[in-house]
């Protein structure tokens, strides 16, 4: 397996990747995909990896900056991050997560935060403690790792992006 920065090439196997990822899911709203497209459109699109597998993509994280009580002081979001149905399971999104989680704190981010599933991400090593809220989430999904400093508490805000995915 290959993790690498996308390139633009990449960008439309990405989007169809991620809804095929995001299908499935009972929770998905369906805006996965273009997010991501409007991320990278609006310059928030600060990591984009994605996974190879014998040439073919078989996954993509995203990275975003995030604002925590409305300021942005080295926080960044995690997702949305897709893996090939078929290749679920196989230790791919970790290997996404792993590379992407370095090179933010090789840049020097304070940390990352997202919302999901507790029972995925605290295997990533997230946590969370109902101190950083998102809007009406359940806190025990907003979670976070952090490389520096104090863990995050307050009310999170992600990029733009995510909020014209709604309006
Ligand atoms: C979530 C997703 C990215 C995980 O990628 P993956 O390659 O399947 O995950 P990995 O094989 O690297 O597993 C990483 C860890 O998470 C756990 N995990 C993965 N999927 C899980 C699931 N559905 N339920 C519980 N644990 C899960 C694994 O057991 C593993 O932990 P372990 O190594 O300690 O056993 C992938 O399943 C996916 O694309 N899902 C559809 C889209 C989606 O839901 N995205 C996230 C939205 S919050």
């Amino acid at each position: 397996m290959l993790i690498r920065p996308e390139e633009p090439r990449d960008y439309q196997s990405i989007h169809q990747l991620t809804i095929r990822a995001f299908a499935p899911m009972s929770f998905s709203d369906g805006t996965e995909a273009p997010l991501i497209d409007l991320l990278r459109e609006s310059g928030d699109l600060t990591i984009s990896l994605v996974a190879e597998v014998r040439g073919k993509l078989a996954g993509h994280v995203a990275f975003s900056p995030v604002a925590i009580d409305g300021k942005h002081d080295g926080w960044f979001g995690l997702g949305p991050i897709s893996v090939e149905p078929e290749r679920q399971r196989q230790g791919i999104g970790r290997a996404l997560v792993k590379a992407g989680l370095k090179l933010l704190e090789e840049d020097g981010a304070r940390g990352c935060v997202l919302t999901g599933n507790p029972a995925i991400y605290s295997r990533f090593g997230f946590k969370s403690d109902g101190q950083l809220t998102y809007g009406q989430i359940d806190p025990r999904e907003v979670q976070w790792i952090v490389f520096n400093g104090d863990p995050p508490i307050g009310i999170l805000d992600f990029a733009p992006a995510f909020g014209a995915q709604h309006s």
